[in-house]
């Protein structure tokens, strides 16, 4: 059997979700829903969100969303969760989906967005994702 070829580049961000796509997600046409796909995506971005701003939070905003192939039923699917900015209140993460198609090994980036969360205090308001309860991490220096 041939060697399947290697990804034109690294998935970009830490690992956050790795689930399989089943038939229960499908469209009409037989492909796996967007819908389905986004939650993923939003679950796994929360959980990258959670981990830097310690404390609950809330999707915002989804921007700069590009789905540039179909994820088929069987798909092993890992979604990678890239901090991409840090605001007062706010985190900008970007999330990629990866696929690995059934019974191959080939890897392919299926759909990419930027996603929003905001920190949230015990009210539900805004709060800043750095805290005296949460500082920012040391700067490791030169
Ligand atoms: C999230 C929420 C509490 C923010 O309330 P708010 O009154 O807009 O708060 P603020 O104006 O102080 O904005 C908070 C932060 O969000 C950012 N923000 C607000 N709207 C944004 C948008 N559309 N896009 C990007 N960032 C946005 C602000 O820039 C701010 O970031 P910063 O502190 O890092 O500068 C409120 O909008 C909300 O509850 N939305 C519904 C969230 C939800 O239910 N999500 C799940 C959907 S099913």
């Amino acid at each position: 059997m041939a060697d399947t070829p290697p990804p034109s580049r690294a998935p970009r961000g830490q690992l956050v979700i790795r689930t399989i796509a089943m038939p229960a997600d499908t469209n009409a046409a037989g492909d796996i829903f967007g819908g389905w796909l986004v939650s993923q995506m939003d679950i796994g971005g929360a959980i990258l969100a959670h981990q830097v701003a310690r404390c609950r939070v809330t999707t915002v905003a989804v921007d700069a969303m590009a789905f540039h192939h179909p994820v088929l039923v069987g798909d092993t699917i890992a979604c990678f969760a890239d901090l991409q900015r840090t605001g007062r209140t706010s985190l900008g993460i970007h999330i990629e989906v990866w696929v690995q198609r059934h019974f191959s090994r080939t890897e392919q980036c299926v759909t990419e967005g930027v996603f929003t969360y905001v920190a949230l205090d015990s009210a539900g308001r805004p709060q800043p994702v750095h805290r005296a309860d949460n500082p920012p991490p040391l700067d490791p220096g030169p």
